[in-house]
């Protein structure tokens, strides 16, 4: 086997929830990022593990070979691998890692093992290399919300994260009460720009508490007792836009506010945005503003680099591998969040 340098070719692999993706870097650049999102779990109104594991098993060849294809590689050419190995959905995380695996035994590649979520705090860096620690980093999506003080590659820890629901999941499931179907982020960020983000005050989850953690279960209730008793459920389109602005607002100001906090108690010197919800044009323009008057770096990853994908599970691969760390044949998967604050 031999030794993973600067200038090697690394293919990683994603799938550990609905999207199968996989990239490779041919040394620093990211030369491909296929991604095939499972588009039918919407018909369902949420993610039914078994089928995401069944439409992984059947797109990830095509999905490497497409990403091997752009890139302009074989497998010949590749140096080493990466793959998530956690948090996520147990059935699809096991039909990652054993392709990979399958590969690295094939073709005597290095493989390492990377945890998913260290793949959206590294992600800023495939487009900023001199991104400089130490940073924030919020992690916004369908099943996180955390904030990281994140010192080095090696050394993060999670400072605050939600004790019940993901933003991501607030938003769809608000998105869902108000008939805009699933998932529901982005139409309720669509509708939200023709509405008032002040016309109803929903509350602000743990607003004021010292710590960092946050709480959006009371907002989705909110939400659904307004529509319930005020509009005795007749969501009309013209209340429509007022109330996904006022409810996306709610979410927003807990998200800005927490996360700016953690930045003046730290010594943070940039921010960093990623997950899904890092899509939402409110977020960012009220994280810009403020991160603007206090002269702190803001980096939000591209769209492509924000969701999930298999260029983050890369960057992170590339550097543990070129500082030697090699996971072998024997890891296991696991849909554990808490065992994933360490890869
Ligand atoms: O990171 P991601 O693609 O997948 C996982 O959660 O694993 O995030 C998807 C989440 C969904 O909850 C979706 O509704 C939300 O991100 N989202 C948004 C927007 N675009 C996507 N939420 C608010 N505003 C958006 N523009
Ligand atoms: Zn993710």
């Amino acid at each position: 086997m031999t030794s993973f340098t600067e200038q090697s070719t690394l293919l990683a692999i994603e799938t550990s929830c609905d999207e199968t993706s996989a990239a490779v870097f041919r040394g620093r650049e990211l030369a491909a990022n296929v991604i095939s999102s499972q588009m039918f779990h919407t018909k369902y109104g949420g993610i039914i593990p078994e089928l995401a594991s069944r439409a992984h098993v059947q797109s990830l060849p095509a999905v490497v070979a497409e990403a091997l294809r752009q890139a302009g590689v074989g497998m010949r050419d590749v140096g080493g691998i990466a793959v998530t190995a956690h948090p996520g959905l147990m059935g699809a995380l096991v039909v990652g890692t054993s392709f990979a695996k399958g590969l690295s035994l094939r073709y005597n590649v290095p493989l390492v093992a990377v945890n998913h979520i260290e793949g959206h705090i590294f992600s800023a860096f495939i487009e900023n290399e001199s991104l400089a620690f130490p940073f924030l980093a919020l992690v916004v999506s369908g099943g996180h919300t955390s904030i990281f003080h994140v010192r080095s590659f090696e050394d993060y820890e999670i400072i605050g994260s939600t004790r019940d629901d993901a933003a991501g999941e607030a938003f769809d499931k608000i998105a869902k009460l108000l008939g805009l179907g699933y998932p529901g982020g982005a139409k309720m960020d669509a509708v939200a720009k023709q509405g008032n983000p002040a016309a109803i005050k929903f509350p602000r989850g743990m607003y004021h508490e010292e710590h960092f953690d946050f709480s959006f279960s009371g907002l989705k209730t909110s939400v659904r007792t307004y529509v319930q008793n005020t509009l005795r459920n007749q969501v009309t389109a013209e209340l429509l836009p007022d109330l996904c602005a006022s409810a996306q607002e709610a979410i927003v100001d807990v998200l800005v506010h927490k996360t700016l906090r953690a930045a003046d108690r730290t010594d943070a010197r940039a921010i960093v945005v990623a997950g899904g919800v890092a899509a939402n044009s409110r977020l960012r323009a009220k994280l810009h503003e403020q991160a603007t008057k206090r002269s702190i770096g803001l980096f939000i990853p591209s769209m492509q680099l924000c969701t999930d994908n298999a260029g983050m599970i890369g960057i992170v691969g590339r550097k543990k591998l070129l500082h030697g760390i090699q996971s072998g044949l024997e890891f296991t998967v696991s849909s554990n969040a808490l065992r994933a604050k360490r890869a």
